[in-house]
């Protein structure tokens, strides 16, 4: 299978449920729209689709009805839904959420196709290290591992990262580590640690090191975001200092426009101040 496309392709996953997977991803793709980017936003948790309920969006056509052939997948797109498309997903269809090969495919031609006119594609995932989430990993540009400071989300975010390096092995692909966001955190200092724990089991089993790409604390706005279907990113974030969540998100989407190596709008337009690099 291949993703045959140069559009950067971020896939944000983690291993455990209720870790912030498709919290993140919303609002990752929400602040790349913000900064300028193309963004296509797609819900690849298959079976259990939520980032639609987490926009506030009702969707004609879920991903599901351009796999069974009743639509184009470019007819499934909400346009402009908070500055980005949106793809959507199916809730509660068994189908979906058994893993088929073919079907994968599909999609995937498909998605390789519409990502020509984006400058980014995030892509949020199930939980687990199951077929769908292991082949999409191998596919993404990288990958964005979520995992809370919780013992449990740590271990399946060393399991993710262990899986998806067992799967590029088996399709002989050198894929990039992934990069941890540490979600629901106290502070700086929290993700930090956590996160140094963490890459440390990975450097002495694995023989890799996932660095920190960023990290959200853990935030009533979040979830009362969530609760009114709207994006808990706010207008004019990027505060180098502050440990807001929008601050902290932007950061985020800072680091992924870097790791990806795409323009930056801001940039290209003189209109970033220096301190707004620093900490990036
Ligand atoms: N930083 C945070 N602060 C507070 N609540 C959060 C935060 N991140 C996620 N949540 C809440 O945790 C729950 C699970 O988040 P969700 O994004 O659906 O997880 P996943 O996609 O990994 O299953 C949701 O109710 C969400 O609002
Ligand atoms: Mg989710």
């Amino acid at each position: 299978m291949s993703f045959d496309s140069r559009v950067p392709f971020v896939l944000v996953t983690g291993g455990k449920g209720g870790v912030g997977k498709t919290t993140l991803a919303v609002n990752l793709a929400v602040q790349l729209g913000r900064e300028g980017q193309r963004v296509l936003l797609v819900d690849l948790d298959l079976g259990l689709a939520n980032v639609d309920v987490l926009l506030g969006l009702e969707p004609a056509h879920s991903i599901e009805a351009a796999l069974e052939g009743r639509v184009s997948l470019a007819e499934c797109v909400v346009r402009g839904a908070h500055g980005i498309d949106v793809l959507a997903g199916s809730n509660g269809t068994a189908a979906m959420a058994r893993p088929d090969d073919a079907r994968r495919e599909r999609l995937v031609e498909g998605l390789a196709l519409l990502s020509n006119d984006y400058d980014i594609v995030v892509g949020d995932s199930a939980a687990g290290i199951g077929p769908d989430v292991l082949a999409f990993g191998a596919l993404a540009t990288f990958v964005l591992a979520v995992t809370t400071p919780d013992p449990a989300a740590v271990t399946d975010a060393y399991g993710l990262v262990k899986a998806l390096g067992e799967h590029a092995r088996e399709l002989g692909l050198d894929l990039p580590t992934p990069e941890l966001v540490l979600n629901q955190v106290t502070g700086a200092r929290e993700a930090e640690s956590t996160a140094a724990k963490l890459a440390e089991v990975c450097r002495r089993f694995l023989s890799r090191s996932p660095r920190l790409a960023g990290w959200i604390p853990r935030s009533p706005r979040v979830s009362e975001a969530a609760r009114r279907r709207v994006p808990f990113v706010q207008p004019f974030a990027g505060r180098t200092t502050s440990s807001g969540e929008s601050d902290c998100l932007a950061r985020l989407a800072r680091r992924v426009i870097l790791s990806c190596g795409i323009a930056d709008p801001a940039v290209a337009s003189g209109g970033i101040r220096a301190q707004d690099w620093s900490n990036a």
